[in-house]
Formats: structure tokens, C-alpha cells, sequence
């Protein structure tokens, strides 16, 4: 039995209107990503915070899946194989297409943790520093997503799934955040296809057997019906 594994980033949301980082105007040129995405600037300002990730919420609840995120859930209900969708963004618009079981390495929007005690529950539209944990009452609520400096979820799993891989792809990531950006190496050498599906050429385009260039709305169904079709 055949196994795709596909990682995704923030490029297959850009056509549902969510913002990428590193393009153009990207987050990243926003924000400074110490200020907001890390556990020292969320201790120096946790109410600057809490404000990026609710401004993003608020934005990522409007968003709806475009035709990449459907035509993955497609593969996923047709393929005779196993295909596993590992992503490395907040948003939840693979699961909003049908998609299942959705690896988020870099934790969801949607979700709240506890920097007290580590419970995690639904995340309210606006949360703040006081935000009381359902669980322990203290105020120590923070959005349940993957700073930088911090483990992202799922590892040995991913790793797991990577080894036994026959097929690999990179949907809209620039592959410059490890470790997801060594998954197409790690994924290659266990004899995996590697297939590199962005608007254009990232920094490790030349771990790939194949890249293909455009946006995702055109490329990704393009390249799921050739899957589907029996041609890869
Ligand atoms: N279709 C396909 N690809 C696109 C599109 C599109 N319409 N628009 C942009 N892209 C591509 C860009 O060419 C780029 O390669 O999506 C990629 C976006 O790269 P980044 O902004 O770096 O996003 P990503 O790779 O997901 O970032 C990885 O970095 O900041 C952290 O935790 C954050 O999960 C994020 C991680």
C-alpha cells in the first residue's frame, strides 16, 4: 500500500485571503516575529500577543478552504493509499475541506493552553494575559501554537510516517523553518517521490525530484488529478 505525505504552509491558505510571512508585505514584515512569536515576547508583553493571535483568529474564522485544500480532501476520500496531510500552519481550513487527521506541527489557532498547567481548551474569539483557565482558574491563558524556540508537535510521528513514504510533497512552504524544511531530504532518502508544489522556486527547491511553480489553486488540483488519474 502506497503512502503520500503532504506538508503544507501558509502559501496553500494565500488564495483564502490569510496572509503568507515571508512574502511581499508577508507577516513578518509586519511584526517582529521576537515580539510576537516567541515565549520571551509573550513574558515582556503578553496583552501585544494575544492581540496578534486574536486579530489572526478573527481573520482565519472568515477565511474559507480554497480549491487546494478541497482537491487534498479529495485525494484523501479517493486514493486507494494512505495520504497524510502534516501542515505547518494555524489555520483549520484543511479540516473545513474534509480533510482528517491533520498533523498541526506548529499548533492551531483555534485552541488555547494554560502556561500554568498545560490544559487546553476551544480558544474564545478574544482571548487576553487573564483569560482564566478552565481548569486551574489561574490567568495564564496563551494560543496553543508552536513559537519559535519551541518543539513543534508530533515529530516521531512525522518522522515515522516520512520513513515508510512512497510519495512526498511541499504545498506553499518556503522551506526556510526547520525541521519541516528537511522533510523532503528525510523523505528522499527513505526512497520516496519528493514533489515541490509553491507559487515559485524556494531555498531548497533542489531537494526535490520534481517542482512545480503557479498557484496552488491551479497546481494542486492539477496535480491531484494526475495522482488520481494513475499518473503521479
Ligand atoms: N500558491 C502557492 N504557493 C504560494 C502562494 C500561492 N498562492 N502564495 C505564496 N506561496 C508560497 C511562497 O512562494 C512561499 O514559498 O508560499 C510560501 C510561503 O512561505 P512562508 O511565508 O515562509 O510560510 P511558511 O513556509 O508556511 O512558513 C513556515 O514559519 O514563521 C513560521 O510558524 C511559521 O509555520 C510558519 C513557518
Amino acid at each position: 500500500m502506497d503512502r503520500i505525505v503532504i506538508l503544507t504552509g501558509a502559501g496553500i491558505s494565500a488564495e483564502s485571503g490569510l496572509g503568507t510571512f515571508r512574502d511581499e508585505g508577508g507577516l513578518w514584515a509586519r511584526h517582529r516575529i521576537e515580539d510576537v512569536a516567541t515565549p520571551e515576547g509573550f513574558a515582556r508583553d503578553a496583552e501585544l500577543v494575544h492581540d496578534f493571535y486574536n486579530a489572526r483568529r478573527k481573520q482565519a474564522a472568515r477565511a474559507r478552504p480554497n480549491a487546494a485544500h478541497r482537491a487534498l480532501a479529495h485525494l484523501q476520500a479517493e486514493h486507494a493509499g494512505e495520504v497524510v496531510i502534516v501542515t505547518q500552519n494555524v489555520d483549520a481550513l484543511h479540516e473545513a475541506a474534509g480533510s482528517i487527521g491533520v498533523l498541526h506541527m506548529h499548533g492551531t489557532l483555534a485552541r488555547a493552553l494554560c502556561a500554568h498547567c498545560g490544559h487546553r481548551w476551544s480558544a474564545p474569539d478574544e482571548m487576553a494575559a487573564d483569560t482564566p483557565c478552565p481548569s486551574c482558574g489561574h490567568g495564564a491563558a496563551r494560543p496553543d501554537v508552536v513559537w519559535f524556540g519551541e518543539m513543534p508537535h508530533h515529530l516521531d510521528e512525522i518522522w515515522e510516517l516520512l520513513q515508510g513514504a512512497t510519495l512526498f510533497a511541499a504545498i506553499g512552504t518556503s522551506g526556510q523553518v526547520h525541521p519541516a524544511a528537511g522533510f523532503a531530504l528525510q523523505a528522499r532518502e527513505a526512497g520516496a517521490h519528493t514533489v515541490e508544489l509553491t507559487l515559485e522556486r524556494s531555498q531548497v527547491s533542489d531537494d526535490f525530484d520534481e517542482t512545480r511553480n503557479g498557484p496552488a489553486t491551479r497546481v494542486v488540483p492539477d496535480w491531484v488529478s494526475g495522482i488520481l488519474r494513475g499518473r503521479g
